[in-house]
């Protein structure tokens, strides 16, 4: 295809041109895991592939240094699903949350529309800042206080991280959304109740499941909810059902065994080059490279103005007018980079690549000087 964008010269790009956020790259060590004999093409009833979810679920317990009692539970739908999951098996009567971003603000709309649930109290911040509850929320109004107190870990449409801790009093369960930060930052899941995710951002894996690490306060709740007489749950998002599958290493429905399989391998590679440390410690090192070249650049800058909400693993990169950075991202397209527009509802002028421990350092420094390269040229 003839385009009017100059070329990065082949010695300057990255060995793999991968940056997007999801779904973000694999590893190649990943995807010999699919040529596995007896695997793919095969039932998910049966032992090759439910050995496969045991092993995700034995990773992730080791990754997490999960607490005696906490349950790993996978269903299909993605955290998208796990959203209606939640409000209808987690939240009893009323939820509070931080919304700072698109996905944020997603949960929030579930749990504003479930004719069963109070109005939600919600706590927002703009764009690439963090919005942080309290845990008090709700006090001040007549209705009774919230029993779930829920935000993200991090904001993958603007590469913003928030703080982990437990919130609200006795009785409230906090539900935090790691989608894509999980497996890439250090946390202490029992400052929670529910940290869930999704495999296709730092585990390497394709889309279409949801997992949450259960705390025996969540896993109680959704026990009590899954018996309460007012409140009707479809089977495919009730965490009960959920639950009872999870323990016998199945998921309700038929799952992607591809994105069980590539999970699993990405899980092993994770523990064997040291675990949830090491990978923080190398997308730290990556996301740093970006940060340190913006803030140095005159035509850049960080766009997450506080450096300690930069997010480890989404870095998201303001241009200056002088800068077409939608002409950028279409040159670094043509020559093989792909995927680092910005979120498509944040229409800001920016670039925003993600740094998931899958990404070695050497390739975010190539990525740089390919951008380098191409600034004076387009
Ligand atoms: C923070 C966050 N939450 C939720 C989602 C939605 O995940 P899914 O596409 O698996 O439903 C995403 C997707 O990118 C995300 O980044």
């Amino acid at each position: 295809m003839s385009t009017d964008l100059p070329l990065v010269p082949r010695e300057l790009r990255p060995l793999d041109g991968r940056f997007g956020c999801g779904p973000s790259r694999i590893r190649a060590d990943q995807m010999e895991v699919l040529g596995t004999p007896l695997l793919m093409g095969t039932s998910h009833r049966q032992a090759p592939v439910r050995s496969v979810v045991r092993s995700v679920r034995e990773g992730l317990a080791s990754l997490f240094d999960l607490p005696q009692g906490w349950a790993v539970v996978l269903g299909n739908g993605g955290t998208t699903a796990f959203w209606a999951v939640a409000t209808a098996c987690l939240v009893d009567k009323r939820a509070a949350h931080a919304s700072f971003g698109e996905f944020g603000h997603k949960f929030v709309t579930e749990t504003t529309t479930a004719p069963f649930l109070l109005p939600p109290v919600v706590v927002e911040a703009p764009p690439g800042e963090v919005a942080l509850l309290t845990g008090d929320e709700g006090d001040a109004d007549d209705l009774p206080a919230p029993d779930v107190f829920a935000h993200p870990h991090h904001e993958t449409s603007t590469g913003a991280v928030s703080p982990v801790r437990r919130l609200g009093g006795e009785g409230a369960l906090t539900l935090v959304d790691a989608t894509s930060i999980a497996g890439g930052a250090p946390v202490d899941v029992s400052q929670t109740d529910a940290y869930y995710f999704a495999p296709q951002k730092c585990f390497g894996s394709e889309g279409g499941l949801w997992v949450a690490l259960l705390s025996p306060a969540a896993q109680d709740r959704a026990r009590h909810l899954h018996t309460a007489p007012d409140r009707w749950v479809p089977q495919f998002l009730d965490l009960s059902i959920a639950m009872d599958n999870s323990s016998k290493d199945q998921t309700l429905n038929t799952p992607a065994v591809a994105t069980l399989a590539l999970m699993e391998r990405q899980l092993a590679w994770m523990l064997d080059c040291g675990g949830l440390d090491a990978m923080a410690a190398r997308s730290r090192a990556a996301s740093d490279l970006i940060y340190r070249w913006a803030e140095s650049s005159d035509v850049a800058s960080p766009f997450v103005a506080n450096p300690s909400w930069r997010s480890p693993v989404v870095v998201t990169v303001d241009f200056s007018t002088q800068v077409d950075a939608a002409r950028l991202a279409r040159a670094l397209r043509a020559s093989g980079i792909v995927d680092v527009e910005p979120y498509r509802k944040l229409g800001r002028n920016q670039l925003r690549i993600a740094t998931f421990p899958s990404t070695p350092t050497s390739d975010v420094e190539a990525l740089l000087a390919s951008i380098d390269w191409l600034l004076p040229r387009i």
